[in-house]
């Protein structure tokens, strides 16, 4: 048999790019994966875009949630802190309200099937869909000689992530849309190479709300990132009540109060980004925070936003270095997780193998 066509076009929601018919469906359990780098202070973006949905999805979908280390060392780590910082993003997870009963939490390196399944997808990847991945170029930037290789196959990694618990939801920010396109377009090809239809799903990002995209606290126009090296540009999650409400006030805005509709909204970014922000944290709509506060200034709107962030925030840092006070329940958890994401990863695992042909 010839090898198959390998168009590069990235998947599209209504067809299989291979087949260009509509995807056959996946018949397999519904199942949440998702994961979060260990690789500085989580910030309320992280907050809002992921680890608050974690906490939700708990309780309706099977739940698999790691520390990305692996991801973590594209770029240097100290090989002295790395352990230190997957316990603080697993201590985040816990204070956010994850609960190891309900939802498995582990480290991503203490399960290897996420690097087996990883080089069998750098093989079905093609070079011209990494070459898309705008992340890369930021994360690059004038370097990209400089940069690693695990840097720019980044993305297919994540993929393996995913798809190796044959996960159907992914819980995201909207910075990672991309990379879950390009999931999408790699469980396709598997699935037609190998002529196995259905046998990955195509996991779904889930980006809805107005958490998915919060920016910059200086700019606007900038998503609020733990790279940025302003950190009044972010909220972390360990910063005390008085940072917190300092940030705010000194957030970036325009002299106009707070419009009474979205559409005015709109074209002013740090303003719609702080009611995003008020909105992710009550749980209400944009349309319902403009509904309160619409034609107020932001000399009674920052104040209000203060209050709710250090009444959200505060209770979660708290909780943060409680967990963080007992490193070896952190550890415990972590290991126990481990185990059963491994016995999770096995099936698909052993499956591969006998799909690829490897000598068994
Ligand atoms: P990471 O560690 O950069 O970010 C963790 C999560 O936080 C979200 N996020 C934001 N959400 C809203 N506003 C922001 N300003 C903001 N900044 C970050 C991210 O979208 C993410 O959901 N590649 C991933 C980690 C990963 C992963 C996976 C995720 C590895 N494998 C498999 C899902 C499934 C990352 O670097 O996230």
């Amino acid at each position: 048999m010839g090898a198959p066509a390998r168009p590069n076009d990235l998947y599209s929601e209504k067809t299989d790019p291979m087949t260009d018919q509509p995807p056959v469906s996946y018949a397999g359990p519904q199942r949440v994966v998702s994961g979060v780098q260990p690789s500085g202070a989580l910030h309320l973006g992280n907050y809002l875009g992921a680890l608050v949905k974690f906490a939700r999805l708990q309780h309706q979908i099977d739940t698999f949630i790691f520390v990305a280390d692996m991801h973590a060392v594209t770029v240097w780590q100290d090989p002295a802190l790395l352990a230190g910082q997957t316990r603080e993003i697993a201590a985040a997870y816990l204070a956010a309200g994850l609960d190891p009963s309900k939802a498995t939490i582990f480290p991503q390196s203490a399960v290897t099937a996420h690097a087996e399944l990883g080089w069998i997808f750098q093989c079905v990847a093609r070079l011209g869909w990494l070459d898309r991945m705008t992340q890369f170029k930021e994360k690059s930037g004038k370097h990209k000689e400089r940069s690693s290789v695990g840097l720019y196959t980044y993305p297919v990694l994540q993929a393996a992530d995913i798809l190796v618990y044959k996960a159907t939801q992914v819980p995201v920010g909207d910075d990672q849309k991309q990379h879950l396109e390009l999931t999408r377009d790699i469980a396709a090809k598997f699935n037609h190479d190998f002529d196995r239809p259905g046998f990955f799903p195509l996991p779904e990002a889930m980006t809805e709300g107005p958490g998915a995209r919060i920016m910059s606290l200086r700019d606007g126009s900038a998503k609020m990132s733990k790279s940025d090296p302003s950190d009044n540009s972010r909220i972390n999650l360990t910063d005390d009540a008085d940072t917190i409400a300092q940030k705010i006030r000194k957030a970036r805005t325009d002299p106009e109060p707070l419009p009474e509709t979205l559409e005015e909204l709109k074209a002013r970014p740090e303003a719609d980004n702080l009611v995003g922000v008020y909105g992710a944290l009550a749980d209400m709509t944009k349309a319902q925070v403009l509904a309160e506060f619409g034609g107020q200034g932001f000399g009674a709107f920052k104040p209000a936003l203060a209050d709710l962030a250090v009444a959200k925030l505060g209770p979660v840092s708290d909780a943060m270095r409680r967990y963080l006070a007992d490193p070896a329940e952190i550890d415990r958890i972590l290991g126990a997780g481990a185990e059963r994401a491994r016995a999770a990863a096995a099936p698909t695992l052993d499956e591969v193998r006998k799909i690829v042909g490897f000598w068994r």
